[in-house]
């Protein structure tokens, strides 16, 4: 790992977009790649912020670049994400409500 930490986005939705503007104003990471199901999203996200795009989870967790992933899927689907992206040798960013 070097002093920026490459980081790729799974699921480019409302909360994804925070996040990439934080990414975009912190010298110390650098967003890699983005991922998600539906495509128009992934292409206008990608447009705005750059990063190689993947419409398939394990595509972007075999991308070698991408040492963290920041989970902005729905929470049904967050469990698959996070265990999927961890066994991938990730680290994982997720915020979820148990409630
Ligand atoms: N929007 C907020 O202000 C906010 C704040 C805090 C937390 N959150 C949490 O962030 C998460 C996402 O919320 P959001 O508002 O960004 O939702 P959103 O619907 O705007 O975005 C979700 C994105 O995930 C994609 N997606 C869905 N299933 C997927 C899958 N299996 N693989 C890849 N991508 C998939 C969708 O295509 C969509 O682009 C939720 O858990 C939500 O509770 C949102």
């Amino acid at each position: 790992m070097g002093n920026i930490l490459s980081v790729g986005i799974i699921g480019a939705g409302g909360i994804a977009h925070a996040h990439m503007n934080a990414i975009e104003q912190n010298d110390n990471i650098k967003l890699a790649a983005i991922m998600d199901i539906d495509t128009k999203r992934l292409e206008e996200a990608q447009k705005r912020f750059g990063g190689r795009i993947y419409t398939k989870l394990e595509d972007i967790l075999k991308d070698p670049e991408v040492e963290a992933v920041h989970v902005c899927t729905p929470h049904n689907v967050h469990g698959e994400h996070v265990v999927a992206s961890a066994r991938a040798g990730k680290h994982v960013l997720v915020k979820s409500r148990w409630h």
